[in-house]
């Protein structure tokens, strides 16, 4: 089976899906807080709903599909992935960090919620996240030494050796002149950890053998690499054009991005490199990896269009 094309999957209609059984899920999981009521319950939910694209969860459902795991077995760790995923965003929008007053176009829950209560959301959704995975009920039928070992694996893409760190190094770049290698770590760990934990979780819920998670790891770090690289030529682009306008733009500082050390052709040509290396590591899968072959197609064309 030929990967370079993807034209025959109906991506938009398989994210429109996949995204709605992980609001679902997500939903069911945190109905035991009285939104409504509680300023805390309501910072958290702000921060989950309505989400972006989902799309960790769903390339975990992606892999875990892949080697036959179904719905029901993969969704409490998709969502504690996501889960982690919407912490991170509240919490870099903060002052502290990248103080942004904008967060999918609303206004940032530090913005709504105010700085103490908007860290404290975060918190709770990072919380969340390792109390769903350690549920018993949420994770039956998955054994006790694989929930575990997941928690494991998670921890580390979230914590200082990952997302933690790798936002830390970020700060530490803010204004400063960063070569290459130091904006590969700093991406490989602030977004790449995460994106490649979600989607070695699922394959090893599917039960994959040894040498399938060695492809999907390698798949999933050219994926996490590429997914910031595109985030960064993309928010490059819109800067562009609203300092063209006139507009201000956000608060960020000068950030640590690919764009900015290499320049954005070079930017898109290492993206281009990227999704093929992604592509070349699903072929043996063959057709059953049509999702996520398109996946990382639709990760990186955006950014690599020409068009501004
Ligand atoms: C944004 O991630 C932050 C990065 C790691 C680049 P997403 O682009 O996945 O954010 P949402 O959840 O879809 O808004
Ligand atoms: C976000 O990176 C990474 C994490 C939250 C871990 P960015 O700061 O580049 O993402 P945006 O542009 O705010 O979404
Ligand atoms: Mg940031
Ligand atoms: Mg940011």
């Amino acid at each position: 089976m030929n990967l370079a094309s993807t034209d025959d999957f109906d991506l938009d209609d398989y994210l429109r899906r996949q995204s709605s059984t992980v609001d679902q899920a997500l939903e069911i999981y945190l109905r035991k807080y009285p939104g409504a009521q509680q300023t805390i319950f309501r910072a958290m939910r702000y921060g989950v709903f309505p989400g972006g694209k989902r799309i960790r969860p769903i390339l975990t459902l992606a892999s875990g599909e892949l080697f036959g795991a179904p719905a029901n077995r993969l969704l409490p760790f998709a969502c504690g992935v996501e889960l982690i995923h919407a912490y991170s965003l509240i919490h870099d929008d903060l002052p502290a960090l990248d103080d942004d007053d904008l967060r999918r176009g609303e206004p940032a829950a530090h913005k709504v919620f105010g700085q103490g209560m908007a860290l404290l959301a975060g918190d709770g959704l990072l919380t969340e996240a390792f109390q769903l995975m350690s549920d018993k009920d949420a994770t039956q039928g998955v054994k006790p030494e694989l929930v575990l070992a997941l928690i494991h694996e998670l921890a580390h893409a979230a914590g200082v050796m990952g997302l933690v760190g790798g936002q830390a190094l970020d700060l530490e770049a803010e204004g400063k002149e960063a070569d290459l290698a130091t904006v590969e770590v700093i991406h490989v760990r602030k977004t790449g950890a995460l994106i490649l934990a979600a989607i070695r979780i699922g394959a090893r819920l599917g039960g994959a053998t040894e040498i399938e998670l060695a492809r999907i790891t390698r798949y999933g770090e050219f994926l996490g690499l590429a997914f910031q690289i595109a985030d960064d030529i993309l928010d490059a682009r819109a800067e562009t054009a609203a300092s063209q306008q006139g507009e201000t733009g956000h608060k960020e500082q000068k950030k640590a991005t690919y764009p900015l050390v290499v320049g954005i052709v070079q930017a898109r040509e290492r993206l281009g490199e990227l999704l093929q290396l992604s592509l070349f590591e699903l072929e043996p899968f063959g057709a059953r990896s049509l999702p996520l072959a398109a996946i990382a197609r639709h990760v990186a064309e955006r950014a690599l269009s020409t068009q501004a």
